[in-house]
């Protein structure tokens, strides 16, 4: 991107004064980030991608009705709506985004002054991004109005084993007879995984607002530390709140790397679980039902195990959605992930056990 055409796409966006100088965060996994520097102020300038969210306009659509919901929440509790919420920036038309050829672009104000942790390699930390998640989801518990589904299926088990089957099915990669064990490993779970997500399409466990990337990076802090707000609001949907923990319990707590070649590293930190549960629900519990606590540790175990299915999935499949570095390393994630599940099976009583306190 060159920054004349930079320069001309922000153009298009109504902020306070004139553009000074525009410089790249870096390109992220998902998105490509900009600073835009205006003589009064700063903003985050971002290109949408295109080809994970395929309706763009729907996602700026939920992130608009999230944000003003938060905002309303902040004040009201006599906060500061400009730093506890991301703030949407429209073009000079009014819009949400801007869309030049293949590409939607979309700004924010940047939040001054604020910091983002990589890793949760502290007890504090741990527990600050269950704040973080916890407090986000708190605001949101009174929202009850669905998002448009901006990624289909997520989370969504019954479709997944859709896509499993026809894998299994189809066997492209001819690779299904090598990993047999693997398979099992699946199948054996495919009822209990099944019936956590009844429970989600009947209603047991409410329809909620899912951030659905609860990476500690995906939360800003201010200069002591403490949580001002969750941002990269892209994958915003509607379904049981109860996947954000798990997913982020699946991240935060593995001892190992998520493709880890040493099965004896990989196993989940119950003390790390304990700090992330401890701060998301001090400030999620008073919103939650009994319900959803009665499941919440269940969670980690559901996301883990989906986790090993995808991984397993895409290596029968031949390789065609995750990116990989060797022929097998979609299999060793899926190997690494079903040792986790193990552990987390292993202690779940103890996780449990938290979880009600
Ligand atoms: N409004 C903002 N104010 C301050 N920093 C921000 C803001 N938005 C993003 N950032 C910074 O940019 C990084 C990447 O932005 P993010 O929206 O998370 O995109 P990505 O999809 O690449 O993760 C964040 O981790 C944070 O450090
Ligand atoms: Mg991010």
């Amino acid at each position: 991107m060159t920054n004349t055409n930079l320069r001309s796409i922000a153009e298009h966006f109504a902020f306070d004064a004139s553009i000074v100088d525009i410089t790249t965060l870096g390109q992220g996994f998902i998105n490509d980030t900009y600073i835009v520097t205006t003589e009064k102020s700063r903003y985050i300038l971002q290109r949408k991608n295109h080809h994970i969210f395929p309706d763009v306009p729907a996602m700026m659509d939920n992130i608009e009705r999230v944000t003003t919901h938060l905002k309303a929440k902040v004040a009201a509790a006599g906060g500061d709506p400009i730093r506890e919420v991301l703030t949407v920036v429209r073009t000079k038309e009014g819009e949400l985004y801007h869309r030049e050829g293949d590409n939607y672009w979309a700004a924010s104000l940047y939040i001054e002054g604020s910091v983002t942790h990589d890793k949760a390699d502290t007890p504090r930390l741990a527990y600050m991004g269950g704040r973080g998640i916890g407090k986000f989801q708190a605001m949101l518990a009174d929202f009850t109005e669905p998002l448009a589904e901006v990624i289909k299926g997520f989370h969504n088990i019954r479709w997944r084993f859709e896509q499993w089957d026809k894998a299994l099915a189809e066997d492209r990669a001819g690779r299904k007879a090598s990993v047999a064990a693997e398979i099992e490993q699946i199948e054996r779970r495919r009822e209990q995984m099944l019936a956590f997500w009844e429970m989600v399409e009947q209603g047991v466990l409410p329809m909620r607002v899912t951030h659905n990337d609860t990476k500690l990076s995906n939360i800003l802090f201010d200069e002591h530390d403490e949580v001002l707000c969750v941002i990269d609001l892209d994958t915003v949907m509607s379904s049981t709140s109860l996947n954000d923990f798990g997913d982020a319990i699946r991240s935060y707590t593995n001892r190992g790397a998520e493709d880890d070649t040493d099965l004896g590293r990989v196993s989940m930190d119950i003390e790390t679980f304990r700090h992330y549960a401890e701060g998301y629900l001090e400030e999620r519990g008073a919103t939650m039902s009994a319900s959803e606590r009665e499941w919440l540790a269940f969670s980690a175990l559901y996301i883990t195990y989906e986790q090993v299915l995808r991984f397993l999935m895409d290596y029968i499949d031949g390789d065609s959605y995750y990116k990989i570095a060797y022929p097998t390393h979609n299999l060793v994630r899926a190997r690494a992930q079903h040792k986790l599940l193990e552990s987390m099976e292993e202690q779940y009583e103890a996780m449990r056990e938290i979880c009600r306190q």
